[in-house]
This record gives structure tokens, C-alpha cells and sequence, in this order.
């Protein structure tokens, strides 16, 4: 499979969205609002820490960072789309919170931030975007930057895919193909299970809701200290 993708053309939908209005990635308020009330349910099970340090790759907008700044952790945020960022940063501004946004690409954060400082890392709809064996270096980073023990939530989708339901779909990457590159992966929960686990975490809970066309997984993690 060609796995060369375009990360960086995010920022024109980015641009798009913001032209258009729209709150963010997921375009509505009632979007965010219905992941932040899943977000209350999965932190009630008591797995995830309640503050310190949180980490966001491909954090977009800003609209969950901003929202776990609202909720006791010292955020940091990083994302490929500089329109995202700007967003970000004054829509932390205009909300009063302090949050760090900063402009990158989360397979190549060196320098950054502390290795071995992140209490909480969040990939925020950003695992399913990266590709083929970037989706280790993905890994490595969220692994990298956790403290020992430290908590890692996956928010991504997953697949079977509905044959005809999802534009581009190959079954045989299962991915999504736009213009020939690569744009969105939907592995198996057990696959992306596996690579979570390969990667140094071990898995606490996972679960999965299914649409009409795919599910979305959230599998909270923990890093196995070395
Ligand atoms: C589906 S959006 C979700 C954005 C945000 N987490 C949210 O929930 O609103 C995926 C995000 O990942 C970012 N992204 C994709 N590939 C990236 C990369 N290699 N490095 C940094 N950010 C990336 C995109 O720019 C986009 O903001």
C-alpha cells in the first residue's frame, strides 16, 4: 500500500470550516457537546487521572483541549494545521483559559515538550489519520511523552466498514483513498488494539459504538513502566 499521505492538507479544511462558521473540526457545538458528555462518562470509570499534565495530538481547534483545561489539567496541544492553532489560541483566549498550542507534526515532535512528563495523552480523532507505519511513530510519541504509568485515551474509528457506505473505501488497506493517497484508516478493534498494546500500553477498557457505516472505538490505556 502507497502510505505517503497529505497530513498537511488539513489546514485547507481547517480554512473552509472557519470561512463557513463552523466551531471546529466536528463543525457544531452539539457535536462537541455530545463527546464531552462521553468524555464525563468514560472519566467517571475511574481509570483516567483527574488533573496534571494533559497532551493532545492533533488537537485541531482546540475544542476538547480547551474543554479538559476547563477541567483542572495544565494542557498542551499540537496539530499540523496552522489555521487550527491560530483557532485554538483564541478560542482559549476569549475563553480565559491558559492552554499551550502549538504549531507541528506529531511524527516528528523533538524538543517540544519533556520526554516522560504527560500524565494524560490524548489522541482526539488524530490515530485514524496517519497511516501505515507512521501509525508507530504516532505510538512511539504518545509513548515517549507519557510519564511511567501514565494514561493514554484512543478516540478513533474503526472498521468493519459497510460496503458502499464510506466514499473511497479500499477494503484491501483498509483505508480511505482520496486522489490516490491514503486519508483515513479503519483497522479492526483488535488491530488497533494490538498496535495500542506493541506499542508499550496496556489496555484498561475499550469500547465500541457502531453508526451506520463504521464504529469508533475509545480504549483507555495505560503505559507499562519499563
Ligand atoms: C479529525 S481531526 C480532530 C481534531 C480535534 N482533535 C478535534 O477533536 O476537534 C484530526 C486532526 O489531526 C491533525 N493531524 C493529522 N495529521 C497530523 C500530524 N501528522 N501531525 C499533527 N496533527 C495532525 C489534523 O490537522 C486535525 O486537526
Amino acid at each position: 500500500m502507497k502510505t505517503k499521505t497529505n497530513y498537511a492538507g488539513h489546514d485547507t479544511a481547517y480554512k473552509r470550516r472557519r470561512a463557513e462558521g463552523k466551531v471546529g473540526w466536528d463543525e457544531t457545538p452539539q457535536a462537541y457537546a455530545e463527546r464531552e458528555a462521553g468524555l464525563i462518562k468514560l472519566l467517571g470509570q475511574g481509570y483516567a487521572p483527574c488533573s496534571g499534565m494533559f497532551l493532545e495530538l492533533g488537537c485541531g481547534a482546540g475544542n476538547i483541549s480547551i474543554w479538559f483545561a476547563q477541567h483542572g489539567f495544565e494542557v498542551t496541544g499540537v496539530d499540523i494545521s496552522e489555521t487550527a492553532i491560530l483557532w485554538a489560541r483564541e478560542r482559549a483566549q476569549s475563553a480565559g483559559v491558559k492552554a499551550q498550542f502549538m504549531l507541528g507534526n506529531v511524527l516528528e515532535l523533538n524538543g517540544v515538550l519533556s520526554d516522560a512528563s504527560i500524565d494524560f495523552v490524548l489522541d482526539g480523532h488524530c490515530l485514524h489519520c496517519i497511516i501505515g507505519e507512521d501509525r508507530k511513530t504516532f505510538l512511539q510519541t504518545a509513548w515517549r511523552f507519557a510519564k511511567s504509568g501514565g494514561f493514554f485515551l484512543v478516540d478513533t474509528m474503526c472498521g468493519p466498514v459497510e460496503s458502499g457506505s464510506v466514499d473511497g473505501y479500499d477494503p484491501a488497506s483498509c483505508c480511505t483513498m482520496i486522489q490516490g493517497l491514503p486519508t483515513r484508516y479503519f483497522g479492526s478493534p483488535d488491530q488497533i488494539q494490538k498496535e495500542i498494546c506493541d506499542a508499550g500500553f496496556d489496555v484498561l477498557d475499550v469500547s465500541i459504538e457502531r453508526n451506520k457505516s463504521h464504529g469508533n472505538m475509545m480504549i483507555q490505556a495505560r503505559m507499562r513502566p519499563t
